[in-house]
């Protein structure tokens, strides 16, 4: 009973599902962080990485494992004894790297440091030393201290306390790679960034001090100070004046500017051409409210063109559609009717109704509706 009745459901509910599902489903999204590749660090980075999680590790294990003895001066002595034991040191291998973006080149460096770590254990550690310098610039040599650079920690050129006059990087600053020449901050170059770059002009300058700040946009081949009338020379779009300087070209003065159904946007230095809307036939803006004449098919409205009627062809689609879920409505009251008469003249009023009420609503809307069904009585038939 119960599989006969959901067999007679079956084709109703696929009507029903069918469309929802088609509706519903959506093309798979595309996850720009797939494509990203994974970042990836120098050794010097790693190693401080890995540093960072063996403090993590001191940190979690400093309150030591034998909590909760029996007496005071029990625990403390258990305290004392696990601060420095083989214990402590493998609870703290354990959780590390694990929390790190760069985990596995944190494990790597854990691997390759093993032995200097063991070592430095051993001589009952006090955990104040600097264990970045033992392990990272001392033992695995894959750092260097502060402003020095390369194989042998060869100190950055110029003033050490400061390299590249405080406006640029040494390459390979503080790990064992790059050639010590100076990388500029943005505004400066020379050797020693001591110079302005192109399009940037000295703003301030004292004996430890210099700062280059950018011309002003409509300049060309550097300035004076900031401002439009500094300029050596105007960039295309800014004309010269002589009291204001470089000024910006009103491109869209020019009414053949931009194609008939475009209109003209002004921007400093430059424009751009957008397409009027679709209701316009030329348009000085954007939007329907901005024609100069109505496209075809639109007519004036107050200041907006206005869709005349509705599209035909997609009324007519629409009304297809329509037919065809009737349609397909009354197949599946005609396949239960037989096997359940009960079940089936209640679908087939439901049916019924959603039709007439379908209809009612495309008629009072202005649609071409199935009137004359409205005098049809489905039951009736069902009945005979
Ligand atoms: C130093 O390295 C940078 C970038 O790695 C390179 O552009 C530059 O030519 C090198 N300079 C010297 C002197 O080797």
């Amino acid at each position: 009973m119960v599989s006969e009745k959901s067999n007679v459901l079956n084709p109703l509910l696929v009507l029903i599902l069918v469309p929802a599902v088609f509706c519903t489903v959506q093309p798979p999204t595309f996850n720009p962080e797939m494509l990203t590749p994974m970042r990836t660090i120098g050794d010097c980075q790693a190693c401080r990485v890995f540093i960072e999680s063996f403090k993590e590790g001191l940190e979690r294990t400093s309150r030591g494992k034998y909590e909760g003895g029996d007496a005071a001066w029990e625990e403390e002595k258990l305290k004392k004894s696990y601060k420095r034991s083989e214990i402590r040191l493998v609870d703290i291998q354990e959780g590390l790297c694990k929390t790190s973006k760069f985990s596995f080149q944190c494990h790597s460096m854990a691997e390759k440091a093993e032995e200097f770590i063991e070592e430095w254990w051993a001589q009952d550690p006090d955990e104040s030393t600097d264990l970045y310098a033992y392990i990272c610039i001392d033992n695995l040599k894959v750092c260097c201290p502060e402003h020095h650079y390369g194989k042998e920690c060869t100190p950055c050129p110029g003033d050490h306390s400061k390299p590249c006059n405080g406006n640029g990087k040494c390459r390979g600053d503080g790990t064992r790679k790059g050639n010590g020449t100076c990388s500029c901050d943005a505004g400066y170059e020379g050797q020693f960034c001591d110079k302005c770059a192109v399009e940037y002009y000295l703003s301030y300058k004292d004996e430890n001090k210099m700062l280059c700040s950018p011309c002003h946009v409509s300049c060309l081949g550097g300035c004076r100070q900031g401002t439009q009338k500094d300029c050596v020379a105007c960039k295309t779009g800014f004309s010269f004046d002589t009291d204001e300087g470089c000024l910006d070209i009103n491109e869209c003065d020019d009414v053949d500017r931009c194609t008939r159904d475009q209109f003209c946007l002004n921007s400093i230095g430059s424009f751009k051409c957008a397409d009027c809307d679709r209701a316009c036939s030329g348009c000085y803006g954007d939007g329907p409210d901005s024609c100069r004449k109505c496209a075809k098919g639109y007519s004036k409205k107050g200041e907006f063109c206005i869709e005349d009627r509705e599209d035909e062809d997609q009324s007519e689609k629409l009304t297809t559609t329509r037919y065809l879920t009737y349609i397909g409505l009354i197949i599946a009251t005609g396949i239960l009717l037989p096997k359940s008469t009960p079940l089936g003249s209640i679908v087939g009023a439901m049916v019924l109704i959603y039709i007439v009420g379908a209809e009612y609503y495309c008629m009072i809307n202005g649609h071409t509706g199935l009137v004359n069904l409205k005098d049809f009585n489905l039951i009736q038939i069902f009945h005979t």
